[in-house]
């Protein structure tokens, strides 16, 4: 382990975590994120689950129907299962990336008729051609990259004329201000701030079509998630550990109760690029 890795490894360990999302191409999913997708029936790592595809769906095909034949990426993918749910609904070409080999790999094996690749988000542009992408999401991954305005750059140069941009995330009046908690990969959670990233969105050549708060959304669907996790805990006992159980619980407690007290919110954000 080299110093900086240790270095993460503590910090991860200090917040009560165990895995970190390295590049590491052989091994096991986390646990953790096993057990989210298990929770939500589904492989989704986002709040709302089919639901909020469902919202973002639905808004973005009154924008534009013909994104359904175009080629969408997801960014921060994960394992895969907002791409496969699209998939499910008609949509054909589809790519998503993840800095996670464990996520990719369990994505690669799992949905083979979606394209995945391991990708760090911010070296996206030297990855794909211009102007390739007529939709780009990313749900609940924004928030673990630091640059915002530079993966925004780099995204509006892999979509075409017109794409649309989807980002559905946390969000919080505090610029730049890491949550006192990290993900379940280890990363830190930095949420948009509504209007530096308006303004990030405009000078990197997309336009803003609509900022939905969706506060009271996050909050239901927390606090459904938290009721069905401890109304499995007999069922999640038998499959995974203790220590992942409670770790999830009081994550997803603290995310409740900062979206409560109005210290962060939920958003979901549509742009499209100018030119
Ligand atoms: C909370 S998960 C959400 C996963 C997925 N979007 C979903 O809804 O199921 C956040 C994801 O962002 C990925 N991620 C974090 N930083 C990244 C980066 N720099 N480049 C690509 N993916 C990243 C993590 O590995 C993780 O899979």
């Amino acid at each position: 382990m080299t110093h900086s890795n240790k270095k993460i490894d503590q910090e991860v360990r200090n917040y009560g975590g165990s895995e970190y999302g390295l590049v590491n191409a052989n091994a096991e999913p986390n646990s953790k994120r096993l057990l989210l997708s298990d929770l939500r029936g589904g492989d989704y790592a986002h709040a709302g689950d089919v639901e909020a595809i469902d919202l973002v769906l639905d808004k973005i095909l009154k924008i534009n129907p013909k994104v359904k034949s175009g080629n969408v990426l997801d960014v921060g993918c994960g394992f895969g299962g907002t791409l496969e749910y699209l998939r499910n609904q008609g949509f054909t070409n589809l790519y998503g990336v993840d800095i996670n080999a464990e996520s990719i790999n369990y994505a690669k094996t799992k949905y083979q008729n979606i394209h995945f690749d391991l990708l760090d988000a911010l070296e996206i542009e030297s990855f794909y051609p211009k102007e390739k992408f007529d939709l780009v999401i990313m749900f609940n991954s924004i928030y673990a990259i630091t640059d915002k305005k530079k993966l925004l750059e780099s995204l509006a140069k892999i979509s075409k004329k017109d794409a649309i941009l989807v980002v559905f995330d946390y969000s919080s009046p505090k610029q730049n201000k890491a949550l006192p908690i990290l993900d379940f990969s280890g990363k830190k959670m930095l949420p948009i701030e509504l209007k530096s990233f308006s303004t990030d969105l405009k000078e990197t050549n997309w336009h803003l079509i609509e900022a939905k708060d969706l506060s009271n959304e996050f909050i239901t669907w927390y606090s459904k998630f938290i009721d069905r996790l401890r109304n499995k805990k007999n069922y999640l006992e038998q499959n995974f550990s203790k220590n992942d159980i409670n770790q999830v619980e009081s994550s997803f407690s603290y995310f409740l109760n900062q979206l409560k007290n109005k210290n962060m919110e939920g958003v979901v954000i549509y742009a499209t690029k100018y030119k």
